[in-house]
C-alpha cells in the first residue's frame, strides 16, 4: 500500500538549509531560511526568554496535560499583544497551537467546517506553505495580485481590482505585516480601503502575523490586524512567537478567531478545541509557557521588548547599509526599495540564473525567487553581498 505514495517535492526553502550546509566553501552566506541571526551569526536564546526558562524549570510541579485549547492565560497575553482594546475581548475565541503553521492549519481546518466550498485568496507571490496547507486542509486557493516585479512595491490597485471579485463567504489570507517573501507592505490608509472592501464582499479575512515586532515596532506591526479585525463581523489570526520571540523549535502560536457575538465566541470555541483534540490533543505548553511568563512580568517584558527593538532596528540598519552599498556600486538608485521594506524578507528581483551564479560563483544562498533573509547579513558581509549583486548584473 504505501508503495502507492508519490514522491514530495522538495521545500524549495528547507532545500537550501542543507544545500549551505553542505557547501565547503569557507566562505558563504546563507540568506535562505527565515531565522534571525545576530553579527556573529547566531540565533540567540531571548534574554527573557531564558530568565523565565530558569524560573520555570524552579516553579513547574506537573507537566499533565493543559486544556485543549491551552493555557487560557497564553489566549490573554496573546490576545493583548495581538488585538489590543480593538474588538470586545468576549467576541475572541482562541485555541494554541503548534507554531503559526500549525495555527493556519486548525484556522483552515475551522474554515473547512464553516464553509467547505469557500475558496481561499492568497497573494502573489505569497510564503510558499500557504497554498499547500490550504489544500491539505481540503480548501480550494485561488491568488490576488499584489507585488509589482518593476518596482519592487505592492499593487495596490491590482489587488483591490482581485479583491473585489471574491465571493461572499471565501477567505482572503492576507499577512499582517512584513510580507513573505516580498517585503513590501500595504500603507495604513490601504488596509483601510482593503477592510472596507472585505465588509462589501462579506469575504472572511484570515490574517498571517508571524513578524510582529520585526517591521515598524511591536503595536505598529498589529496595526493592520486590529483594524480589519474592527471592522469584519468575523476575522481569523494565525499568530507564530517563533520569531519575536526567538523560540522557533517550541512551535509555539495561536488562532485568534474575532466571532461576531459572545454566543458565536462559544460555539467556534468549541469547534477550535476540538480541531486540536482530532489534530493533536493537547497543544504544546512549554513555549507557551515562556511567553505567558514574559508577558506577564513587567520586568521580563521590558527586556523582551528592548531586545525585539534591537533586533529590529539591526535589520532596518543592514537594510540601510545594502542598499547605501548598492547605490555606490551600481550608481543608481534602482535598490532604494531595501530601505524601504520591512520585515525579515526582501525579493530581490534577480533572475533564476542569477540567484544560481550568486551561489555558485560567490557562495551566497537565496531562495530561487530572489527572496533575502535580511537577518542573515551583518555589517560585516553587506559590502561583499553588494559586490556580489553588481557583479552579477542584476
Ligand atoms: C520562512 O519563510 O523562511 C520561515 O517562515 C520558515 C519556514 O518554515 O519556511
Amino acid at each position: 500500500i504505501l508503495s502507492h505514495l508519490h514522491p514530495q517535492p522538495e521545500d524549495q526553502i528547507l532545500k537550501l538549509t542543507a544545500l549551505f550546509r553542505d557547501d565547503p566553501r569557507p566562505v558563504k552566506l546563507d540568506l535562505g531560511v527565515g531565522v534571525y541571526r545576530n553579527a556573529a551569526g547566531q540565533t540567540p536564546v531571548m534574554r527573557a526568554v531564558k530568565a523565565a526558562e530558569k524560573q520555570l524549570w524552579q516553579d513547574e510541579t506537573s507537566k499533565s496535560y493543559t486544556s485543549l485549547a491551552g493555557d487560557p492565560g497564553f489566549h490573554k497575553v496573546m490576545r493583548d499583544l495581538v488585538l489590543g482594546d480593538a474588538v470586545d475581548h468576549t467576541r475572541v475565541a482562541a485555541a494554541a497551537t503548534v507554531g503559526g503553521t500549525g495555527a493556519l492549519s486548525i484556522a483552515l481546518d475551522l474554515v473547512k467546517r464553516a464553509a467547505p466550498g469557500a475558496t481561499v485568496w492568497v497573494s502573489d507571490p505569497t510564503w510558499p506553505n500557504h497554498v499547500p496547507i490550504i489544500g491539505k486542509c481540503g480548501l480550494a486557493s485561488n491568488v490576488y495580485r499584489y507585488f509589482d516585479a518593476e518596482n519592487r512595491a505592492v499593487n495596490f490597485s491590482a489587488m483591490m481590482e482581485d479583491l473585489a471579485r471574491v465571493a461572499p463567504g471565501d477567505v482572503v489570507l492576507l499577512h499582517g505585516c512584513c510580507h513573505n517573501p516580498t517585503g513590501a507592505n500595504l500603507t495604513l490608509p490601504e488596509w483601510q480601503e482593503v477592510a472596507r472592501l472585505l465588509t462589501q464582499t462579506g469575504a472572511l479575512p484570515l490574517i498571517d502575523l508571524a513578524y510582529q515586532g520585526f517591521g515598524d515596532g511591536l503595536e505598529e506591526d498589529a496595526a493592520a490586524t486590529r483594524l480589519v479585525a474592527a471592522a469584519c463581523p468575523d476575522t481569523l489570526i494565525a499568530a507564530s512567537c517563533s520569531k519575536n520571540f526567538g523560540i522557533y523549535r517550541e512551535r509555539t502560536g495561536i488562532v485568534l478567531a474575532v466571532t461576531p457575538d459572545a454566543a458565536a465566541q462559544g460555539v467556534v470555541q468549541g469547534n477550535l478545541a476540538a480541531l486540536n483534540r482530532l489534530t493533536y490533543s493537547f497543544p504544546p505548553d512549554h513555549g507557551a509557557r515562556l511567553v505567558t511568563m514574559v508577558l506577564e512580568s513587567p520586568a521580563l517584558r521590558a527586556d523582551w521588548q528592548a531586545e525585539l527593538e534591537d533586533i529590529r532596528t539591526s535589520m532596518l540598519g543592514l537594510r540601510r547599509q545594502l542598499a547605501d552599498e548598492l547605490r555606490a556600486r551600481t550608481g543608481s538608485d534602482r535598490f532604494g526599495f531595501l530601505a524601504q521594506h520591512r520585515g525579515m524578507f526582501s525579493r530581490l528581483g534577480a533572475k533564476p540564473e542569477q540567484v544560481a551564479r550568486l551561489r555558485d560563483e560567490h557562495g551566497i544562498y537565496m531562495v530561487g525567487d530572489s527572496r533575502m533573509n535580511i537577518a542573515g547579513l551583518s555589517p560585516a558581509t553587506v559590502p561583499a553581498l553588494a559586490t556580489a549583486i553588481a557583479a552579477c548584473g542584476i
